[in-house]
């Protein structure tokens, strides 16, 4: 007989729990959660999940949401897929029903057959044969007529993955593992960098082919033309430009993880947004990309910004994820840049960037916790790795320090303390202590390490002047963190 059971990933479970990935890995890894080569059963998902009540849960929110807003075009063309992805993913979701209805009634009729033969037993048995028979029978009828246990949280969390599959599919990169979600008519390669994986791309319009893939399996759909071609050979091998389509049904794909030195220098030619006077002495100059051309860049690098005859060097203070939205800080002093921001610079005015520079960035498979402390305005790259290790949702826990001193002292002050505060309130494994520099380098360091007894499974990533980083290193690596652990950026 074909067991009925159920297997769901990682991804999906973490989202119908609404935990974040890191969560459900640690209780696996801890013991809690059993899984089966790497799926969870939905029976272990519901013993272990007690208290989820899976319809107040996301995705069904959000459909709520977005039937609530149906009048509004623009939330309906982010979050729905397209009506031929739509009906693509109704049909593959039929089949299964199909086949689930198909065993169901296989099982009825082999039920029935066994009923009769039970019925030939009771007529030539003897008196304790037709005994055993009919309690046999009486148990069969109970069984049969009796709810299941958990019915009722067992049938709202299939109508809650259904929904989830319908609404979007899970995506899988070979040979990294990474996973991620493709939801309304997103590319592959903008839901990639939306979940804060940079996979390899360049011009993001079809044009270069710097973003070819292949598809390992499921369905994937072309959503934008491509001018870049792909010869035929390939095309038969399963290659696809990740930047032309979306998925269809659940897929895996192969593709290449791009690290810092792997992205090609770029000049883009971008806007001014809004220029964000936030204090006397920090600004946020926010930018847009063309939609031709984004900028790839990782979490945690600088590039060079010029505006007419002048130019300086800055850390992206936002996520690749951002899409087209890039954010800088930028502290007023004499450099000609940033008086010009705080001066002339206004909206809709051209700033090229050039970039990126720097290999201050995040490892992406660190599942360990995540200790990041920035000095003054050494909080911009600090700020985006925050940002890409919250889309990546795997590090176990994040503990935020930023040590500024306030704007009467000539500091930058924390300028965006309220940014930190509500990463702190949503997660619960995230903290934020905001410091004050008075104290000094070595101070500072060594408070902070005192909250950290054990960093033998840590990840620091620390931008701050050279004084700072000497001591936490040095205090980091007495308490056990691997040199490989270390991620320091010299800023001044
Ligand atoms: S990124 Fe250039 S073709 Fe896709």
């Amino acid at each position: 007989m074909r067991a009925m059971s159920h297997f769901l990933p990682l991804s999906r479970v973490a989202r119908l729990v609404g935990q974040p990935r890191s969560v459900i890995q640690r209780m696996i890894h801890d013991g809690e959660l059993d899984t089966f080569d790497g799926m969870v059963d939905m029976n272990e998902l519901l013993r272990v999940f007690p208290d989820v009540q899976w319809e107040d849960n996301g995705e069904f929110k959000r459909v709520e949401e977005i039937k609530a807003k149906a009048f509004s075009r623009r939330v309906m063309e982010r979050t729905l897929p397209d009506k031929e992805v739509l009906a693509e993913r109704l049909f593959e979701m039929g089949k299964e029903f199909a086949a689930a209805k198909t065993l169901l009634l296989h099982y009825d009729e082999v039920l029935r057959f066994l009923d009769h033969k039970l019925d030939d037993v009771m007529d030539v048995g003897d008196e304790p044969a037709r005994q055993a028979v009919a309690n046999l029978k009486q148990w069969l009828r109970q069984k049969l007529d009796a709810t299941p246990t958990e019915a009722a949280r067992a049938e709202a969390l299939l109508a809650q993955e259904n929904v989830m599959r319908i609404m979007s599919a899970q995506v899988t990169i070979l040979p990294a593992g990474h996973e991620f979600f493709v939801e309304g008519n997103d590319t592959l390669l903008e839901a990639s960098l939306r979940a804060g994986i940079p996979l390899n791309y360049g011009c993001s319009n079809g044009n270069c082919g710097e973003c070819k893939a292949k598809l390992v399996s499921g369905q994937i759909k072309k959503v934008h033309p491509h001018d870049f071609v792909l010869k035929e050979a390939e095309k038969a091998d399963g290659a696809f430009l990740l930047c032309s389509y979306t998925a269809v049904s659940d897929v895996v794909v192969e593709a290449g993880v791009s690290g810092a030195e792997d992205i090609p220098l770029q000049s883009i030619p971008t806007r001014v947004k809004a220029v964000d006077i936030i204090n006397e002495r920090v600004a946020a100059l926010h930018l847009t990309a063309p939609r031709s051309q984004r900028l790839h860049f990782l979490a945690g690098q600088r590039v060079t910004l010029s505006a007419g005859e002048v130019s300086g060097e800055y850390y992206v203070a936002s996520c690749p994820c951002e899409d087209r939205h890039i954010e800088f800080h930028i502290r007023r002093d004499n450099r000609p840049f940033a008086r010009h921001v705080f001066e002339d610079l206004a909206k809709e005015d051209m700033v090229r960037i050039d970039g990126p520079q720097g290999r201050f960035v995040m490892k992406l498979d660190s599942r360990r916790p995540v200790i990041f402390v920035a000095w003054e305005d050494g909080f911009a790259p600090i700020k985006s790795l925050v940002q890409h290790a919250m889309s990546l949702e795997i590090a176990e826990s994040m503990h935020l320090y930023w040590a500024a001193a306030s704007v009467g002292d000539n500091g930058v002050g924390h300028y965006q303390d309220n940014h930190c505060r509500s990463w702190a309130d949503a997660l619960d494994d995230f903290s934020y202590q905001a410091l004050d520099t008075a104290p000094g380098p070595a101070a500072i360091a060594e408070a902070l390490l005192a909250q950290h007894p054990d960093l033998r499974r840590a990840d620091f990533y620390v931008a701050g002047p050279h004084a700072l980083l000497q001591a936490l290193r040095a205090g980091a690596l007495a308490r056990g963190l691997s040199p490989l652990g270390w991620h320091g950026e010299e800023v001044e």
